[in-house]
């Protein structure tokens, strides 16, 4: 265990938190004896103050130094499980970097997770908020879930149904379930996952109507594409509408898409004939919220140490040197502006941790 641990390495914003104590854990030992730990059982137990960090690439951190126990879980491993003509069952564990095990499925031609090539982040993370691109979500390839309680110490399985998947949610992320109820101070979910079993496809079954995904193909002259040809495609256009990781401090999307009722889009769309929108179900649709931000003006602006991406405006991003604190301010400045314009509240997509609390909304 390590005290005053700098986490600037570990979020990709590239904040400068510190955290009262930090554990790695590299095997199913190490968190059987975390639960052990005195300073841990403390820190879970009056103040509910522990964070399962994962590849810190959807978190801000509210305070420069968190007091409590940072858990980072990072088991290595991939096996495969079960095949038969059609599928193919892969249990990964949850320190393997999510990346690398698309690049590992698409090398071999398994169908499914394609889509999400490049998305940043650990395998562990992947379900806790149903990660998702280019009309792929990673629920459609997760048969199950295998987590530790960190209060009882006992093993379980989630099934894909259990797990409670929505866009960019899951049971894992659920207030009713964590074991801290009020968010405030830290842990998402009293359940650490340490390994997800995918079920992938051998036969070709791929997607390609999400937004430019085919044109991308037929301007680069591609009209029967291979599963390598859809993932280079997903790569190539992240590439140029996101920042670099490690480059430039980010988390990716910073605010959540927003769902309007069919009155609200119908409105806007007298005013705005151009926005885009994708269909949600009979009484609501979906605006990119990155349509609206940049609407409202704020493409590329840049305050000091913190910005918002000129190529992709959801994205928020932090040059160095910069406090948590500019990039929250930042944050409300775009939220009051994008209502004041549109009358639509956006909402962070980035969990936000610390003594902050958000906004209950209505
Ligand atoms: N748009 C603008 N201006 C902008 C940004 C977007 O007009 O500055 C418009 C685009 O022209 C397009 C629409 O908004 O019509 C949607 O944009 P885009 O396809 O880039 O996707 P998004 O909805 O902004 C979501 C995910 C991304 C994911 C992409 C591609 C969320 C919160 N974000 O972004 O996920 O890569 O779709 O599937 O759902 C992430 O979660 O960190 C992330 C990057």
């Amino acid at each position: 265990m390590e005290k005053n641990f700098s986490l600037r390495e570990l979020n990709t914003f590239g904040f400068d938190v510190r955290a009262r104590y930090f554990q790695e854990l590299k095997t199913m030992d190490d968190i059987h004896e975390l639960l052990q730990n005195p300073e841990f059982i403390a820190c879970r137990g009056a103040m509910n103050r522990v964070l399962i960090l994962s590849g810190g690439s959807n978190i801000l951190f509210y305070d420069e130094f968190y007091d409590g126990f940072v858990v980072y879980p990072n088991l290595k491993g991939i096996e495969v499980l079960y095949e038969n003509d059609e599928t193919v069952m892969i249990r990964c564990y949850c320190g393997e970097v999510w990346k690398d095990f698309v690049d590992y499925t698409v090398s071999r031609n398994l169908y499914g997770l394609e889509n999400l090539a490049d998305i940043p982040g650990k395998v562990g993370a992947a379900p806790v908020q149903n990660i998702g691109a280019y009309g792929a979500e990673v629920k459609d390839a997760v048969y199950q879930v295998h987590t530790i309680d960190l209060i009882t110490g006992q093993n379980k399985v989630f099934s894909n149904e259990e797990c409670r998947f929505s866009y960019r949610n899951s049971i894992f992320k659920s207030k009713e379930y964590g074991v801290n109820k009020s968010k405030k101070y830290g842990v998402e979910s009293r359940d650490l996952i340490f390994a997800v079993d995918f079920v992938l496809k051998k036969k070709t079954e791929l997607k390609l109507d999400y937004g430019n995904i085919r044109n991308y193909l037929a301007n680069n002259g591609i009209t029967n594409p291979t599963i390598q040809n859809v993932a280079a495609t997903v790569k190539a256009i992240r590439a140029e509408k996101l920042p670099e990781v490690g480059i430039v401090g980010s988390v990716g999307s910073f605010f959540q898409n927003a769902i309007v009722t069919i009155d609200k889009y119908q409105e806007i769309k007298e005013l705005y004939p151009d926005v885009p929108s994708y269909p949600i179900d009979a009484n609501n649709i979906k605006i990119p919220s990155g349509w609206l931000i940049d609407r409202a003006g704020w493409k590329g602006y840049r305050e000091n140490h913190v910005g918002v991406w000129d190529k992709q405006a959801l994205v928020l991003v932090h040059y160095g040197g910069g406090k948590p604190q500019e990039i929250l301010d930042l944050m409300k400045k775009i939220q009051e502006s994008v209502y004041n314009k549109f009358g639509i509240e956006i909402k962070p997509e980035v969990n936000i941790v610390g003594s902050y609390q958000l906004p209950v909304s209505s």
